[in-house]
């Protein structure tokens, strides 16, 4: 059970406040108390709005970083709880908080600060039962005290700036003089949500040494030095220096370098993205800033003096999800690329599903979330983090049922009302996902009322003829087949109607399933008939008697044959015209953010599973390992993101960590190593081992931490034969899908088991 205490106090805060343009130092509260008894138990329980670091004692409590991390602040925010017995004492204690502005008054986006209100506030109730049974309560009010900190500036886009010569030591010690500490100021938030958090934490989950340092211009007046990571990730520098008392030293960061080895900056946007610290001695000093984090591969360091020695290291920071999956398979590239969709993953899994960590947006993007979610669950355990997520999206969802572009919602941001097809459908396809891969049915009822009011808005208000963003209604009809490479709505590409009718049939099949398991049969019924007639007007529209699709983009047919709108005659002929087009293209892909998480299954399934390969193992632009193929370390956010005719794509959206296109990845668990789940036994209760193997591919394996324990597959290619070793967990069963249709399905219990079949049908 958790501990969910009625807080008794109020919110504090500091009497200086920044402005939507600059900030002001970080604020220290603090606060003594006496304990005259020994004592059984303590439990804090804390929150801010903004971010904290709390310290009891002068130690600091727990190891969660940028707690309590980013909700509407407006309507709800999470707090922590934490056993605290082992840093109180008897006699004179004292509790502090160090409070940053993080989502709450820092810049959001492209946006000023103070999106949600003007300076960070701290709520705490700290319990104390004594060894006889009472209970003594500390709470946050007008007592507590409060001082500018060393952190002048801090921002999550911005980057942090401190000055280690206003370290006042010992400043959440029990006995430190506070004399000229100023009394804190009180706020209400009456109709604020304080609750626990379903999320994980977002922690310190790695280190990662520097693999390479290029010194430049190294001079006694400056100095300067790039530092290469080697990866691309999210997180921030802990500094190890020998200066001097008085000099301060400047981190930048980037993904990338220009070609002449400086700092590609530009896509960062207005995200300053730059840290600065100032020494307080010359012995060495240690130091890692507290509130930002950053999206980066190399740093450059500047206000370094010839000789001084110094070190970095990388600090990785994202959600502390367990991992529970891992593909491997004969070819080194697609190796890589599991490993940059892993990276893409922790890199944008910070609390909340973001585009990419480092230019100024950074924002819950209800669409990427969408692409990708299937591929995370495998990476990693991401149950907690996606009720979280949708508990996001339901705070955002518009009185009208409309599902908007991003979720948490901020008011400064402009949030698109509307998110529009493959975007706004989040709302039904995240939660599905969640109940397939996790059996979670509870997240289906939480949201439940939420996804019909959605789909209710979309009939009513986004529809004409069972068509959604039909052009007559002159709204915002989505973003299209985003960053395709046909064109995207408007400029071309994939037609904006087609994609919207073709989600709303998507979305209506998945609801007619969740109310099966939910047993609302009126409901089932509804959505059942709702489907058939979206179906027939996306065909009347949209499909021509022998499978010919207006537009003929990839992801035209990609939609419409994965979502089952093509009549079955027709099937063969619209998936042949998809081959026509990729074959046209010299096996390249054309498709965006929508098309791409379902082309390879469409074609597997359609009967071209040699295509689906050739374009996984396509090495020349566009393709998933063109950017491998050029040094990537994580997913890009376009094919072309770099080329070498063209060099960096349009600076103002040229993300180097976007994780959409990684949605490959479940393809790669699911067909190449051969495990999925039944959608007809969430949860893997009932696991399908039905590799297909295909293109340069000898073997490959996959496994997943499931809820029941680890399954696994291996399988491998030898003188035509083909030998496969799978593991079933406790608790569960399996059907094995030979790689030849030809031969029949075998049904597994518990264990492991070894297999083979000759690769020639016999
Ligand atoms: C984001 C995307 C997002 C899109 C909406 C971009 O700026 O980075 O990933 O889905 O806007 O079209």
């Amino acid at each position: 059970m958790s501990h969910a205490p009625v807080f008794h106090g109020s919110w504090i805060g500091s009497t200086s406040v920044g402005s939507p343009f600059w900030g002001v130092p970080a604020p220290y509260v603090r606060k003594s108390f006496a304990l005259d008894r020994p004592i059984q138990k303590a439990i804090l329980s804390v929150t801010a709005l903004g971010l904290y670091e709390c310290e009891i004692n002068g130690r600091k409590v727990g190891d969660m970083i940028l707690s309590p991390g980013w909700t509407n602040y407006h309507k709800r925010v999470y707090f922590q709880t934490h056993d605290v017995t082992d840093l109180l004492q008897i006699g004179d204690n004292a509790i502090g908080a160090i409070l940053g502005d993080g989502w709450y008054c820092g810049f959001v986006a492209l946006q000023p600060r103070q999106s949600y209100g003007d300076r960070p506030q701290f709520l705490a109730q700290l319990e104390v039962t004594m060894a006889d049974g009472e209970v003594f309560i500390v709470v946050t009010d007008e007592s507590w005290k409060t001082v500018a900190s060393p952190v002048l500036q801090n921002d999550l886009l911005a980057g942090e700036t401190y000055d280690a010569r206003l370290e006042k030591s010992g400043w959440s010690a029990a006995g430190f003089a506070d004399g000229d500490w100023q009394s804190v100021e009180v706020f209400q938030h009456p109709n604020l949500m304080v609750e626990k958090s379903p999320a994980p934490p977002v922690r310190r989950i790695g280190e990662i040494q520097p693999v390479a340092t290029i010194e430049k211009s190294a001079s006694s007046s400056g100095g300067l030095a790039i530092i290469d990571f080697g990866q691309n990730f999210t997180g921030r520098v802990r500094l190890t220096v020998r200066g001097s008392r008085g000099q301060t030293i400047k981190l930048r960061f980037a993904e990338v370098l220009n070609p002449d080895g400086t700092l590609y900056t530009e896509n960062l946007r207005a995200a300053r993205v730059t840290d600065y610290y100032t020494c307080k001695s010359s012995e060495e000093e240690v130091w890692e800033p507290r509130f930002t984090f950053h999206g980066f591969r190399y740093v450059e360091i500047s206000g370094i003096k010839k000789g001084q020695s110094f070190q970095i290291l990388g600090v990785v920071l994202h959600s502390d999800m367990p991992v529970t999956g891992s593909f491997r398979c004969s070819h080194p590239l697609l190796n890589q690329l599991q490993q940059n969709i892993v990276w893409g993953q922790k890199s944008n899994f910070l609390d909340v599903p973001t585009d990419c960590p480092q230019r100024d947006e950074r924002l819950g993007w209800t669409g990427d979330a969408q692409v990708f979610i299937r591929t995370a669950c495998f990476n990693m355990n991401v149950r907690g983090f996606f009720h979280k997520w949708m508990q996001d999206l339901r705070d955002a969802q518009r009185p009208n049922g409309a599902v908007p572009a991003i979720a948490p919602d901020c008011d400064s941001v402009q949030n698109i009302e509307e998110g529009g097809p493959a975007w706004a459908d989040a709302t039904i396809i995240c939660p599905w996902t969640i109940y397939l891969c996790y059996g979670d049915v509870q997240i289906l009822a939480d949201h439940y009322d939420s996804m019909k009011r959605f789909l209710e808005f979309v009939t009513l208000n986004r529809c004409k003829n069972n068509i959604r963003s039909h052009p007559d209604l002159n709204k915002f009809g989505g973003f299209g087949d985003w960053l395709a490479l046909d064109g995207s709505g408007n400029e071309g590409g994939t037609a904006r109607d087609l994609i919207g009718t073709a989600f709303y049939a998507y979305d209506t099949e998945i609801m007619s399933r969740i109310a099966t398991v939910l047993g609302r049969e009126e409901d089932v019924q509804h959505f059942t008939h709702l489907h058939g007639r979206i179906v027939e007007a996306f065909r009347r529209r949209f499909v021509t008697p022998d499978g010919l699709m207006a537009g003929g983009t990839q992801t035209t047919y990609v939609l419409a044959l994965h979502f089952g709108l093509i009549p079955e005659a027709a099937r063969a002929s619209a998936a042949k015209e998809l081959v026509r087009d990729i074959e046209r293209r010299g096996l390249h892909l054309a498709t965006g953010f929508v098309g791409t998480p379902y082309l390879l299954e469409v074609l597997g399934k359609n009967g071209y599973l040699d295509i689906a390969y050739k374009l996984l193992e396509q090495e020349t632009f566009p393709s998933w390992l063109f950017p491998i193929k050029n040094g990537a370390t994580t997913i890009w956010e376009r094919w072309d993101g770099w080329t070498p005719e063209k060099g960096f794509q349009d600076k103002d959206m040229n993300s180097f960590n976007h994780y959409a296109y990684g949605a490959v990845g479940a393809w790669m668990y699911g067909v190449v190593a051969g495990l999925d789940v039944d959608p007809e036994q969430p949860g893997y209760q009932h696991i399908r081992f039905q590799p297909r193997p295909g293109g340069s591919i000898t073997w490959a394996e996959a496994s997943l931490q499931t809820a029941r324990g680890e399954a696994s597959i291996r399988w491998e290619i030898n003188e035509g034969v083909f030998r496969s070793s799978v593991k079933v967990p406790v608790g569960t069963t399996a059907t094995y899908y030979p790689p030849l249709e030809s031969e029949s399905p075998v049904v597994l219990k518990a264990g492991f088991h070894d297999l083979s079949w000759p690769l020639v049908a016999g």
